[in-house]
């Protein structure tokens, strides 16, 4: 029987240390950590991402500075809006929601973030510390630094192993190779043009795949005893999946992350761990 990986209780875990944690800075530095959450336009999806970073917010102490604007935001608005936030002392840790409409240039203004307070981990200074494998010194992007907690928490080791990462975008993809690549493990990259994807997967001692399209990975494409970390999230018929034919699956691997319970609640959980650090970086 496969462990099933159980993200959402060890996001449970992380949360509950990380509120005793700000409780304690909260009385030394005199205020909260904050967070500022910019949400553009109505997507659903991003709608309902946001409320739940905001809930974890509110259960752990932080505050949080929802600014919601329309679709129509020029370019130039919200590059003032960033650049005021940058500016103002109290906030810690800005987040622009992704995607965002498509007349905005979002690498521009990730790019005009102040790198103390990309507490997504996206700023090009951040992805440079992630390739360095310099942990302490910057803020990891949180879905891949959320992988890597998974395998800690579980003792999964990585140096020798192969590891195939599905996917390679620029907030997970890149970044999670990055980090196997630094515990030393053996990664192959693939995408959507890569030639035979089952050649990769199937020498696979650690999956993770970050594609968008529901059930990709099938039983016949892993290897026997295998860990598998699924990072997708779609809606198909009105129920979630992941990437990963889960129910097949898991009778072949030794370990798998569910879709929903998995990484989804790490994500979050490491958008609060970066948060407090930020605060903590700034505020000495
Ligand atoms: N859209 C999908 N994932 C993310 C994320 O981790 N952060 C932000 N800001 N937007 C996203």
């Amino acid at each position: 029987m496969a462990t099933i990986l159980d993200g959402k209780a060890l996001a449970a875990k992380i949360k509950e240390k990380l509120k005793e944690e700000v409780g304690v800075l909260k009385e030394r530095i005199g205020r909260p950590p904050t967070l500022a959450v910019v949400l553009i336009g109505e997507d659903p999806a991003s709608q309902i991402y946001v409320r739940n970073k905001e809930k974890a917010c509110e259960e752990i102490g932080i505050t949080s500075i929802g600014i919601r604007k329309p679709a129509s935001i020029s370019q130039e608005e919200l590059e003032n809006i960033i650049i005021a936030l940058n500016e103002q002392q109290d906030v810690d840790g800005i987040l622009v929601q992704l995607p965002l409409p498509g007349h905005l240039d979002s690498q521009k203004i990730i790019n005009l973030i102040d790198p103390a307070k990309d507490v997504d981990g996206f700023h090009p200074v951040n992805m440079g510390k992630v390739v360095l494998g310099l942990f302490d010194e910057g803020l990891m992007p949180c879905t891949p630094y959320g992988v890597m907690k998974i395998f800690e928490a579980y003792g999964i080791e990585l140096q020798g192993k192969n590891a195939v990462m599905v996917g390679h975008s620029n907030i997970v993809g890149k970044p999670l190779a990055n980090m196997m690549i630094n515990k030393n493990a053996t990664v192959s990259v693939c995408h959507v043009y890569t030639e035979d994807l089952k050649s990769y997967t199937l020498r696979a001692d650690i999956l993770c795949v970050a594609t968008g399209v529901p059930h990709l990975i099938k039983v016949d494409m892993v290897k026997e005893g295998a860990v598998v970390i699924d990072i997708g999230i779609s809606r198909v018929n009105g129920k979630i999946v992941g990437d990963v034919d889960f129910e097949n699956v898991k009778e072949k691997v030794s370990a798998i992350t569910p879709v929903p319970g998995g990484v989804g609640p790490m994500t979050i959980a490491m958008l609060m761990y970066n948060t407090v650090k930020a605060f903590k970086l700034r505020e000495g």
